[in-house]
């Protein structure tokens, strides 16, 4: 599903806000023959304004790419801040780690091969400091185990962001048998039965066709 216009508009805002990056271009077309499923540029800025707001020391991504997500949410740190980005695929994460390099980045990033769910196991017997921001994108079936995992690894304050929960409106129908769809479905389920968070869904238009990301504060630990 998409319109015209949401594109229209999207490449007026742009136009006028994300001026032309060559470092981003760059990811882009190096990226050209991985999926083309990264965040618009509107939407990149939006985490990187996100982890400005909050402030965000730790950031911790779910589902690398080519790291377009990771450069605009890693540009938000301070000198001394760190975001681990989680990846299943070696080549992709071989595309982001080059990126990631051209941006400058090298030192503040880090991106782990492997399937989410061991990573995620991993960084928690770590037992490193909690996360400020965590941004979930990746397989979409998983989206509530890697919630859970990233609450797990929050304190009061955090924010946690996941991406494709509209899934052009496919999240109402109590009848899917779509994977990814009952992983969202979940997922809202779960926000909604935790005390603990203030958690929201934003229906999203534009490049990205019809979309939403929900959000998640964590009030209480
Ligand atoms: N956040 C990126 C886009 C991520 S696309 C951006 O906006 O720029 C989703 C990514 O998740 C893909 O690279 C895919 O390989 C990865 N992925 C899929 N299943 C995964 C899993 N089980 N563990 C980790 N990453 C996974
Ligand atoms: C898909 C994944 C994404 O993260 C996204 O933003 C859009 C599409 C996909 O797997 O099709
Ligand atoms: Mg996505």
């Amino acid at each position: 599903m998409s319109d015209d216009r949401w594109n229209a508009v999207d490449a007026y805002t742009t136009d006028l806000l994300q001026p032309p990056d060559p470092v981003l271009e760059a990811v882009i077309s190096d990226s050209a023959e991985l999926p083309n499923i990264a965040v618009s540029a509107a939407q990149g800025q939006f985490l990187n304004v996100l982890a400005l707001a909050i402030r965000a020391r730790r950031i911790l991504e779910v589902g690398t790419l080519g790291g377009y997500s990771a450069i605009w949410m890693a540009r938000a740190l301070p000198a001394a801040g760190r975001l681990i980005s989680l990846e299943l695929d070696p080549h992709h994460a071989e595309v982001a780690r080059r990126n990631i390099a051209r941006a400058g980045l090298e030192s503040k990033v880090e991106v782990r091969v492997g399937p989410a769910l061991d990573s995620l196991a991993a960084l928690k017997s770590e037992g490193g400091e909690p996360f400020d921001l965590v941004f979930i994108d990746a397989d979409k079936r998983n989206t509530p185990e890697y919630f859970s995992a990233a609450v797990d690894m929050s304190h009061a304050g955090s924010l946690i962001v996941v991406d494709n929960v509209v899934r052009q409106g496919r999240l109402i129908d109590p009848g899917s048998d779509d994977p990814d769809t009952k992983g969202m479905r979940r997922l809202i389920e779960e926000m909604g039965a935790d005390p603990g968070l203030s958690a929201t869904v934003i229906q999203t238009v534009g490049v990205k066709g019809w979309d939403g990301f929900a959000f998640a504060l964590v009030v209480e630990t």
